[in-house]
């Protein structure tokens, strides 16, 4: 988290904090998620409900990230919200340098009121990002890339 949390972060107001789940509440939080997905989508069969359950059981640890923009006369939002998207990111990378595996995932529970402040939002904060840390069990597959060519442009007058 130390390293997580080294990152550039305009006028250092720290428009951000992390949430800690790990041991037995993550179990918990899965039966406040399913609850709370049976609630908003009463169809929903048992073996959707399992999948929320079970959200935060694979990965022994996740650290939530909220972001928490304020009203600052030189730094906008959007630099705020950067700086919270950067501590997901780099506590993706700090873990995968201490050889566990990270996965940076956002899902329903982050746009959805009720369950965001389940999980600790304040009402002024947003949930930027959830990353799951844990021991690999496969190793990661490569997917194709944008062509640098596709992305690239270089100014000129
Ligand atoms: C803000 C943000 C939110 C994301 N949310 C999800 C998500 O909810 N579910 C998901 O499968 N991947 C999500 N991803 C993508 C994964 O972090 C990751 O990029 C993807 O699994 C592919 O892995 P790779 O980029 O290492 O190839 C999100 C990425 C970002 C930047």
């Amino acid at each position: 988290m130390e390293i997580g949390t080294r990152v550039p972060d305009h006028g250092k107001i720290t428009p951000w904090r992390l949430v800690v789940y790990q041991g037995a509440m993550r179990e918990k939080v899965g039966r406040h998620l399913a609850d709370l997905w049976q609630k908003k989508n009463p169809q929903a069969d048992d073996e959707t409900l399992d999948v929320e359950r079970k959200r935060f059981l694979p990965a022994p640890v996740t650290i939530g990230v909220l972001a928490r923009p304020q009203a600052h006369p030189k730094v906008p939002e959007l630099e705020q919200m950067l700086s919270a998207g950067c501590v997901c990111f780099n506590l993706v990378h700090a873990a995968h340098a201490h050889g566990y595996a990270a996965h940076w995932v956002t899902r329903w529970f982050s746009f959805d009121t009720d369950a965001a402040k389940m999980l600790g939002a304040q009402d002024d904060e947003q949930f930027v990002g959830f990353v799951h840390m844990g021991t690999p069990e496969v190793a990661p597959q490569e997917r194709d890339r944008p062509n640098l060519r596709d992305v690239v442009s270089y100014w000129h007058e």
